[in-house]
């Protein structure tokens, strides 16, 4: 029985508008219809398909998911061989290789292709006439595994080009599209949590997590933890407009096919152009939301390319830049306990030295006995460290196959370390807390370091061996106490020169004149951090009003809740604290105090200054996309001077949300929650610059 013509039809038009709402929406972030009408349209399809099997292709959106556990991969053939990429780690070695194309092509200076080097699995699609037809892992460069049934469920893997026959442009006949299948931070991070939740292991890294998923026989499992692929280069391709010329073109052309190439790709000039990009990704590493092991170069020019050839089994063309490893292998070699500004104990890993994230690290946190128990750290593992960035390092797992016998399991000491004082862990508390107080040097050593701290009072020179020193010599019992420092006094401490002596008493003095909310954020009360020490400030205008409110007026204060609201309570009902305050303001420290914002809306309404001000004073904000009249840091500026707040995620409580050019993911969950969203224009009227 032939199937009438408008129900082929159909079924084409249901597919292409899924594939194309899927790249919205997994590719570009820009979800084009509502969740509800997309389902509709996958349901519509697959029941058209369930009442004619015939017209099921497996490049049909349903087939993503199909078929049942494989026993086994089979092996693949790749037809172009999948290579390595010689490494440096240095500068040196940066140049080197700049010197040695340049010397190879004749040429003064080289132009190259950059990208960031992706931290996942090198990955082999083959579209045979613009459909996917087999997907493999490298292997050993030569032979791979097929693991197509598990690609099929990467959303960002077309299943169809967009240049088939049926849409109009000529896909190539034959094209092998490389690139690295990863998990990004974001998706990990769930992973892990579901793993927490169904108490099964957690994966060490997106790296782990992505190469668990993909070797995965059962495509179901796999398709529930979510893999992202891109794109970085085309193998053998035979006729279709592939671009010949260049490597960036090649990128842009496998875009242009919604493939996802790497926003953070380039072209430069040199080995300063190479060494500035590797700088300056270096310093975004954190904020890219996939992991990067370091940044790769190209020659762009693909006959230079062709002219530069291949040593045994890396081009001489490219290059792949290393940052310094971020995990290492090491022994646990003892759990100490350490004490922190409000009393917590806190276990440190003292580990055997281990290079790692470019320096040596003898010290990693275990967080709380929880995290330890949960992780299963015994004194004497072999354990990972993990230092990304500037971050505290930590133990991100164990390596329990070398545990060995004699290994010991941690127990959490019921007195302080420091003071003796007893230690004990509340209810439903992950920490262990000394009761000690102020009479605990560790703690009171911390409340001045934090006291004197760039953010809060800002005591230039006032580190953590000076503020040892003056503690130890009970010179320096209260923050009061650092304004009735001599130079005498400081003169008895061991290795401090006169000229320091006075740089501090300087600094000392200089930081007398701050602003009330460093005033309340260096008080170093439980829970309340620089963002709720500004509400605050805001909210009651001056110290008195706060110190005179009780629990139920400080939960007036936007954002404070309750939890928060009893530590302030808590610390502003102990004698000593107010005495410290009072002490501090006595020795000259003072803040401009002005009209809480909720009263200085209240007291003239009808001005126009105010309006603006009542508009903005007590609300939220989140600011997306590029803004060209204010730059970010200017409108965030602004919208504090003027009693609001500009905050990072956007929630039920976000007021507005102001959208610039080329807005991202916080726009979509503003529609969604249906805040107000306001351009950069609408910003500038309530401000009342326009
Ligand atoms: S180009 C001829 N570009 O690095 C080799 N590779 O040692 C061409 N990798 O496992 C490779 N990001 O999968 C290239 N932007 C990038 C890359 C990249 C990661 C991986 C690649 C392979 C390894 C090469």
């Amino acid at each position: 029985m032939s199937i009438p013509e408008d129900i082929v039809q159909r079924i084409k038009e249901l597919r292409d508008a899924i594939e194309l709402h899927d790249y919205n929406y997994y590719m570009l972030d820009t979800p084009a219809i509502p969740d509800a009408e997309y389902d509709g349209l996958f349901r519509e399809l697959q029941e058209l398909e369930r009442s004619h099997p015939q017209l099921v292709t497996l490049d049909s959106p349903t087939q993503r998911v199909g078929g049942s556990a494989l026993k086994e991969f089979s092996q693949v053939f790749h037809r172009t061989p999948m290579l390595s990429l010689g490494n440096a780690f240095n500068v040196s070695e940066v140049e080197a290789f700049d010197r040695r194309v340049r010397q190879t092509l004749g040429l003064d200076n080289v132009e190259y292709a950059v990208e960031p080097k992706f931290d996942g699995l090198a990955i082999s699609l083959c579209y045979v006439d613009g459909l996917l037809a087999t997907g493999a892992t490298r292997g050993d460069g030569y032979i791979g595994e097929d693991v197509t049934a598990n690609l099929r469920t990467v959303k960002s893997i077309p299943l169809q080009l967009l240049g088939s026959p049926a849409g109009g442009r000529r896909p190539p006949r034959f094209m092998e599209v490389r690139g690295e299948v990863l998990m990004l931070k974001a998706d990990f991070e769930k992973l892990n949590l579901q793993q927490r939740e169904r108490k099964e292991k957690e994966f060490i890294n997106p790296r782990n997590a992505a190469a668990g998923s993909l070797r995965q026989l059962d495509p179901a499992i796999s398709a529930n933890r979510k893999l992202t692929f891109y794109a970085y280069g085309i193998g053998i391709s035979e006729e279709g407009e592939v671009p010949r010329d260049k490597h960036d073109h090649v990128l842009d052309y496998l875009a242009s096919l919604r493939f996802l190439v790497a926003r953070e790709r380039g072209v430069v000039m040199g080995a300063a152009g190479l060494l500035d990009y590797h700088q300056r990704i270096g310093a975004n590493r954190v904020s890219l939301p996939y992991d990067i092991d370091g940044t790769v170069y190209k020659v762009n020019s693909l006959v230079q390319q062709e002219k530069l050839g291949f040593v045994s089994r890396a081009p001489r063309f490219a290059l792949a830049h290393k940052f310094p490893a971020q995990e290492a292998s090491t022994e646990l070699l003892d759990i100490g306990v350490q004490v922190g500004r409000t009393g917590a104990l806190t276990p440190v890993a003292r580990l055997k030295p281990v290079f790692v994230g470019g320096v040596t690290v003898t010290n990693a946190t275990l967080h709380n006995e929880d995290e330890i128990k949960r992780k299963d750290v015994r004194i004497g593992d072999h354990v990972i460290v993990r230092r990304a960035g500037d971050v505290i390092p930590e133990i991100v797992a164990v390596q329990k196959e070398k545990r060995p016998p004699d290994a010991k399991p941690f127990v959490m000491r019921d007195d302080c370390p420091v003071c003796g004082s007893k230690a004990v862990r509340l209810p439903g508390e992950a920490l262990t807390r000394c009761t000690g107080g102020l009479f605990c040097p560790a703690q009171r050593k911390q409340a001045i370091l934090h006291f004197a701290s760039r953010r809060a009072m800002n005591i230039d020179g006032l580190g953590e061996k000076l503020i040892n020193q003056l503690v130890e010599s009970a010179l320096v019992r209260t923050p009061a106490d650092l304004y009735r420092l001599g130079i005498a006094a400081l003169a008895t401490l061991e290795r401090i020169a006169d000229k320091s002596a006075t740089n501090i008493l300087k600094a000392i003095e200089k930081s007398k004149d701050t602003t009330l909310a460093r005033f309340i954020y260096a008080l170093g009360i439980r829970n309340v951090g620089e963002t709720t020490a500004k509400d605050l400030a805001r909210y009651f205008g001056g110290l008195d009003p706060m110190i005179a409110a009780d629990v139920e007026a400080l939960q007036q204060v936007p954002d404070i809740g309750p939890v928060v609201a009893e530590s302030i309570a808590d610390f502003l009902d102990e004698r000593h604290n107010l005495e410290v305050i009072e002490q501090l303001r006595a020795c000259g420290v003072r803040w401009k105090e002005g009209d809480g914002t909720c009263r200085a809306a209240i007291a003239h309404p009808e001005s126009s200054d105010s309006l603006h001000a009542s508009e903005i004073a007590g609300k939220t904000f989140v600011l997306t996309g590029a803004l060209l009249n204010l730059a970010r840091e200017g409108a965030k500026e602004k919208i504090e001077a003027a009693g609001g707040r500009v905050k990072g995620t956007v929630s039920k409580k976000t007021d507005y949300v102001v959208a610039g050019a080329d807005p991202g993911s916080k726009y979509d969950k503003a529609v969604e929650l249906g805040v107000t969203v306001l351009d950069e224009e609408g910003l500038l009227r309530l401000l009342g610059d326009l």
